[in-house]
């Protein structure tokens, strides 16, 4: 009791977020109840409810539950914090017993597979999302993670002081558990700069659903990207326009060998779209060095290598990819 005494001490200083709050309480689903009410007596209902559990659970246990008292969740002088029961369920079976059941019931909500089975996925999230159907989850349902069975708990710590997840350092661990592909990208050449902690998936993703394709934050790929690559955007005289229209038809987002992040390199990778005698597969370009080479493909004699395909190659001339300015005309020069 005299841990559950300094906790709530503890609780009470955390208290001091009115305007975080009402922030909070617009992108969420819950009412602003303001700064007024008195935390005191909040707080003391509060552990007075969570006692029907913590009586049995604490900190002799092999996972701690206690440590939920250092989050959020734990801020027990604020009215929107959530008990044991708004995750767990009211669970009287397990706290009362149930004659038709052998031993002790399981509560109405299991997170995670230890005594009691794993309650089902929906339903997990469904006890989360009581209180987090905010702007940011409204596209929660029918979303990839939705729709293959991964729940909040998938990826949240919720008992944890650090959930993992949420910071921009730790993230990756909790996404590479399932996605090995983009671990695998993340260790070529060239990469974002995510295992340095500077870029995470979720600049680029909103793991919690979105209405652009792949999770992306954005509605298309070019405004994810965007997001950090404003001089990308133009606006240029000259667009090239597979910049304008999708940055992956040239870059893999997650990692390449490629530098920099090139799903292949010049000329092959301009060739994916640009044939013709326009290219590089003129061994030679022509006498006199000029930037006719490969266009005709009719040289005489072998003079100067076909600078379509040696060093830059294309980028030889055409340096200015992503769009140009140049009043030289529409070919991509400075
Ligand atoms: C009278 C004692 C008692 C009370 C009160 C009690 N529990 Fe339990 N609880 C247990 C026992 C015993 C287990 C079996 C696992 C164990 O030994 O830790 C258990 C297991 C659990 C588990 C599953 C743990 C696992 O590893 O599978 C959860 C979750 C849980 N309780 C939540 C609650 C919640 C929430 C409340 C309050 C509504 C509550 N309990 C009240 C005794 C109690
Ligand atoms: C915000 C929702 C939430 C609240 C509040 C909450 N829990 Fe949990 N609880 C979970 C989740 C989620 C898990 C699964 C473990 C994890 O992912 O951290 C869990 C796991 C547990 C376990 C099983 C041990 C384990 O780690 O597997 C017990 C026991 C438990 N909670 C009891 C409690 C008690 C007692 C309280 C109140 C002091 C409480 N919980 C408050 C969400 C919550
Ligand atoms: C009764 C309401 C309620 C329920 C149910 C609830 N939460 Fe929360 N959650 C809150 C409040 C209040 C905060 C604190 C918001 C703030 O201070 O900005 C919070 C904060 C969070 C945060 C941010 C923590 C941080 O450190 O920034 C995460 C993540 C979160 N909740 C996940 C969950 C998950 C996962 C579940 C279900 C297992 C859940 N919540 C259930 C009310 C709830
Ligand atoms: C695939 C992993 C993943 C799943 C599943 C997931 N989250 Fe998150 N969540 C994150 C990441 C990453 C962040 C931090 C980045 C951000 O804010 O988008 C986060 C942030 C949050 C936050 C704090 C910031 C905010 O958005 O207000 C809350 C609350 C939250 N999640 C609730 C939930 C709830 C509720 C669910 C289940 C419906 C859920 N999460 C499912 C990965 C996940
Ligand atoms: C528990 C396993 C699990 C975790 C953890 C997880 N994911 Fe997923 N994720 C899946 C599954 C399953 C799918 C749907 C099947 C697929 O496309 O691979 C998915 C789909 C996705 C997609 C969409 C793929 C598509 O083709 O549309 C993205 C983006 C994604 N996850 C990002 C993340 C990020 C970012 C994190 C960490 C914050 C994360 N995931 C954590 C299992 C997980
Ligand atoms: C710089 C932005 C960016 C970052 C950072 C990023 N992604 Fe992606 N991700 C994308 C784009 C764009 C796509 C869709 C295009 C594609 O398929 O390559 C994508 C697609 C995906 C897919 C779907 C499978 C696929 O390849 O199409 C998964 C899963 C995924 N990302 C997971 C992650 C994970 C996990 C992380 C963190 C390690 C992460 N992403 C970081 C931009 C990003
Ligand atoms: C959250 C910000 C952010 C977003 C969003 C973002 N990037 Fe980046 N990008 C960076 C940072 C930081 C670097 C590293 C810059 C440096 O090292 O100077 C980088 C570097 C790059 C590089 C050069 C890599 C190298 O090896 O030099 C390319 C190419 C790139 N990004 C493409 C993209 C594409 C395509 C997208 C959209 C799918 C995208 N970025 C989205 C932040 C971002
Ligand atoms: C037609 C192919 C192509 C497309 C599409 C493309 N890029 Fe690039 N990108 C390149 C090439 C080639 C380089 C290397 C340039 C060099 O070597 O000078 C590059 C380099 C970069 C770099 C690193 C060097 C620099 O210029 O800053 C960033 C960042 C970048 N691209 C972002 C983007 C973004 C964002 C998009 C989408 C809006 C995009 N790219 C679309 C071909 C492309
Ligand atoms: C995904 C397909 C694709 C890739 C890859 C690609 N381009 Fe383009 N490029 C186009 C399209 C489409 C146009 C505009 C249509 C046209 O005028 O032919 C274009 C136009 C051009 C133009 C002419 C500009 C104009 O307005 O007439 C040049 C020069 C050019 N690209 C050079 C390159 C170079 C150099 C690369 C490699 C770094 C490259 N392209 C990669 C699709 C692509
Ligand atoms: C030696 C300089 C040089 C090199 C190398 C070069 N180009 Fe060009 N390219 C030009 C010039 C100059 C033009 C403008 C048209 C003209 O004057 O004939 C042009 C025009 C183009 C055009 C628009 C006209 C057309 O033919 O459709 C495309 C597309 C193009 N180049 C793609 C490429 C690709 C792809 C490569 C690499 C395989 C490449 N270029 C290598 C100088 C070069």
């Amino acid at each position: 009791m005299t841990t559950l005494r300094k906790l709530l001490t503890t609780c009470l200083l955390l208290v001091g977020m009115g305007a975080a709050a009402t922030a909070w309480a617009a992108d969420n689903n819950l009412p602003n109840l303001g700064q007024e009410n008195n935390k005191t007596v909040v707080a003391k209902a509060a552990l007075k409810k969570d006692a029907v559990c913590t009586g049995c659970h604490d900190e002799s246990e092999t996972a701690p539950v206690l440590s939920l008292y250092q989050t959020k969740h734990g801020v027990r002088g604020d009215v929107r914090t959530p008990t044991c029961q708004s995750c767990h369920g009211e669970s009287d079976k397990h706290v009362k017993g149930d004659p038709k059941v052998k031993g002790r019931a399981a509560p109405d909500v299991v997170f995670k597979k230890g005594v009691y089975a794993q309650t089902g996925d929906k339903e997990r999230s469904e006890q989360c999302l009581t209180c987090h159907k905010g702007t940011k989850r409204s596209n929660w349902d029918g979303a990839q993670h939705q729709n293959n069975g991964v729940a909040c708990n998938s990826c949240h710590q919720v008992h944890k002081p650090a959930d993992k997840v949420l910071s921009k350092k730790t993230q990756t661990e909790v996404c590479y558990t399932c996605h090995k592909d983009q671990r695998a990208d993340s260790k070529k050449l060239s990469h974002h700069p995510i295992e340095e902690g500077k870029v995470a998936c979720s600049d680029c993703h909103n793991p919690h659903g979105s209405t652009g394709p792949k999770q992306l934050k954005k509605n298309t790929v070019t405004e994810t990207c965007y997001q950090c690559h404003a001089e990308k955007r133009g606006p240029f005289l000259w667009e090239h326009q597979p910049v304008t229209e999708d940055c992956t038809n040239c870059h893999s987002p997650h990692g390449s060998n490629v530098a920099p992040l090139l799903k292949s390199r010049a000329p092959f990778l301009c060739q994916e779209c640009h044939d013709g005698p326009h290219n590089s597969k003129a061994p030679y370009g022509p006498l006199v060095g000029g930037i006719q080479n490969g266009l005709t493909g009719t040289t005489t004699a072998p003079a100067n290598p076909n600078s379509s395909a040696t060093a830059r190659a294309c980028q030889n001339c055409h340096v200015m990819v992503h769009g140009s300015n140049s009043p030289a005309g529409a070919y991509l020069h400075r």
